[in-house]
């Protein structure tokens, strides 16, 4: 029941969007390693544009219920060659052989602010130096409280209460980085998209 309050309420908008928005960015035939994707919900729906780029992307999600969820929709949409599944948690690469890095909604599981920069650097050293990390977020300000309510509201089902991410985190665990950042959608600042350069 909760992952399809999810679904209705995240997975099926929001996020998908930030995973199309994102491959949108990727380039043809790019390795992408994608963050905490979860049982792939928002991730296959952008089936379409994954064929269409030819990328490969690898799934980290240490989750094991999740990735045996997420195996079974890639070998349903026959999308074995393309998307692969890794049951750990992200840890810092010794070589960094991606095109791009995704930490779609994942940012929030990590429960401090250190844990989010560690995560972030984490993220960093996976991907090639003319590589891409990509986050997809939603983000607290100090005038957005209505959306923070509504935050709260949604988050027994979806977001199991984690700390949601607040403008303050976001300014120290990017400081002294240079990150274009771009909304994407008529709901912002609710919706915010990060790119590295
Ligand atoms: C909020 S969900 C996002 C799922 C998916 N990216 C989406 O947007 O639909 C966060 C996911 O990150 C996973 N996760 C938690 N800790 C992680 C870690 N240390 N490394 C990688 N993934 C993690 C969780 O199991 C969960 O599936």
């Amino acid at each position: 029941m909760s992952g399809l309050i999810y679904r209705l309420l995240i997975g099926a908008g929001q996020t998908t969007l930030g995973y199309k928005e994102a491959f949108k960015r990727c380039q043809s035939g790019w390795k992408v390693l994608d963050v905490g994707t979860g049982d792939g919900f928002a991730l296959l729906r952008n089936k379409d544009i994954i064929l269409e780029k030819n990328l490969s992307i690898v799934c980290v999600e240490p989750d094991a219920q999740a990735a045996k969820l997420l195996e079974l929709e890639i070998a349903k949409e026959g999308l074995e060659n393309q998307v692969k599944v890794r049951v750990e948690y992200l840890s810092h690469a010794s070589q960094s052989e991606y095109n791009c890095c995704l930490c779609i909604t994942t940012l929030v599981v990590f429960p401090t602010t250190e844990e989010r920069r560690d995560c972030v650097d984490m993220c960093l050293s996976h991907v090639k130096p003319a590589g891409k990390v990509i986050l997809h977020q939603t983000l607290y300000g100090g005038l957005n409280n209505i959306f923070l309510l509504s935050r709260y509201l949604t988050s027994f089902t979806a977001y199991y209460l984690y700390r949601p991410l607040y403008l303050n985190d976001l300014k120290s665990i990017f400081s002294g980085r240079l990150w274009v950042m771009e909304s994407i959608h008529w709901l912002a600042p609710f919706m915010l998209f990060t790119v590295s350069k």
